[in-house]
């Protein structure tokens, strides 16, 4: 949405600059041309000239316009949730092939879907004062919204009184958000509320749950705990981020059809690194064409190692990562680099990167269910401000290709909560016991499932 939004704006922005600008070369003729001259002259014999000169400063414009926004400009990449990682044969669509995929597909005996912690629902840059939004986090319809102050807010988007959705329509007052139907007023701070607008007395049980949320490192998140407990741990702050140090330069965003724990139980499964991320960036996404003789000459190698964190961080795990790049068989040490994948619960993994001369940034992946298999997925740069734009830009990139080959699996795959594993495949296991802190008893299950027959 956000993209299409942006890219609409742009395509209106240039072709009116394009406009402006061929018009006022043609009116001043400012390198003198004698176009004017011309024109009157010869009258329908300049009209040539004209569409040429026309064309050339829109091709020139439009050039300029790519050049900066490829040297400059945040990269930005939204995948809707069959963009990516399905197969359409036949002629089908590929929503039509993500449909029938959803539709067929076993679940497994899945562990509980929604896990306690804290998950991004937008990014601050998404929310200027006085907006609301409405997001589907946790199969839950909310509102985010800005109060005049700044400050961000996550209350339930259903109104109490008589269900309106406050996320659409609703007004900020100050810091409170005013239903669009009767006109109610809650506050941010707790979901009290504050005015019913013909009401003489506003009573004391007229409120709307409010979410447990902060704002930090650009995201704003919210806090789920399936009994209503507090925040047991804090969002990590970067500050770099804080002090301006490191600037966005991009994000994408995938919708995944799988259950949450798979995502981060990448990490661990350390085999899978070696088979799906070797093949070089320039292979593509689509796994059936990856292993193409055409690009064997470029490989990825890749050294990992997962362990969690021991007390008072056990919601943390780290995930260190070496990689190499092979061309032709010589390995170029210059582009080494290594990672260090910080894990903070189930949601939020900060992806560091420090190289001597590619500099220094983060990548936040955050993964936040919006319903009990499908999962939201952003990435977000902030990169140290003198690098040049382009460097984190290309390394976003080059993760989401590389993530992208898993979305493929993901979407495809069973939950299989008794895996056939080998010795190798240890830190699975010891990730699915670190994992299963973020469960508890009244942790929500998937209980519908699909009618299948199983044989
Ligand atoms: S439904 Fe919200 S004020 Fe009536
Ligand atoms: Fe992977």
């Amino acid at each position: 949405m956000e993209l299409s939004g942006t890219s609409l704006l742009w395509k209106l922005l240039s072709a009116a600059v394009l406009v402006l600008s061929a018009g006022l070369l043609l009116l001043f003729d400012p390198w003198d041309f004698g176009y004017p001259e011309l024109w009157r002259k010869t009258g329908l014999a300049g009209a040539p000239a004209r569409a040429a000169a026309c064309l050339v400063a829109g091709v020139l414009l439009l050039a300029a316009g790519w050049l900066y926004r490829l040297f400059f400009a945040p990269l930005e990449l939204l995948r809707s949730p069959e963009d990516v990682g399905y197969v359409a044969e036949d002629g089908r669509s590929r929503a039509r092939a993500a449909n029938e995929v959803r539709r067929r597909r076993k679940t497994g005996e899945l562990p509980p879907v929604y896990p306690n912690g804290w998950y991004r629902v937008l990014d601050s840059h998404m929310l200027e004062r006085g907006d609301v939004k409405s997001v589907t986090v946790l199969g839950e319809q909310v509102a985010v919204f800005r109060g005049q102050d700044g400050k961000a807010f996550v209350v339930d988007a259903y109104c109490p009184h008589l269900g309106a959705n406050l996320a659409v329509g609703g007004r900020v007052v100050g810091s409170c958000i005013e239903c669009p139907f009767h006109g109610w007023q809650f506050r941010g701070e707790d979901g009290k509320c504050v005015r019913i607008p013909y009401a003489e007395k506003v009573p004391e049980f007229a409120k709307v749950r409010c979410w447990p949320s902060c704002e930090v490192n650009g995201q704003v998140l919210v806090w789920f705990h399936c009994d209503g407990e507090e925040p047991g741990w804090r969002v990590p702050e970067q500050k770099e981020i804080s002090r301006g140090e490191w600037v966005y330069r991009g994000r994408t965003e995938h919708f995944i059809s799988a259950h949450i724990e798979e995502i981060p139980e990448n990490a661990a499964d350390i085999a899978h690194l070696a088979h799906l991320h070797t093949p070089g960036i320039v292979s593509g996404v689509d796994l059936r064409y990856t292993n193409s003789k055409t690009w064997e000459f470029i490989r990825h190698d890749w050294k990992v190692e997962w362990k969690p964190e021991p007390e008072p961080n056990k919601h943390c795990s780290q995930m260190l990562v070496k990689h190499a790049l092979t061309v032709f068989g010589r390995h170029w040490p210059l582009l080494d680099l290594s990672v260090v994948a910080r894990q903070v619960g189930p949601g939020l993994v900060f992806l560091l990167f420090d190289h001597s001369f590619l500099g220094r940034g983060v990548i936040m992946h955050c993964v936040t269910p919006v319903e009990p298999l499908l999962q939201c997925v952003s990435h977000t740069i902030f990169y140290q401000s003198s690098i040049p734009p382009l460097v984190p830009k290309f390394i976003l990139r080059a993760e989401c290709i590389q993530f992208e080959r898993d979305v493929m699996i993901w979407n495809n795959k069973k939950y299989i909560s008794n895996p056939m594993l080998v010795k190798e495949d240890s830190a699975i296991q010891k990730h699915r016991r670190w994992f299963s802190q973020f469960y508890s008893e009244n942790s929500p299950r998937l209980r519908y499932q699909h009618d299948t027959l199983d044989f």
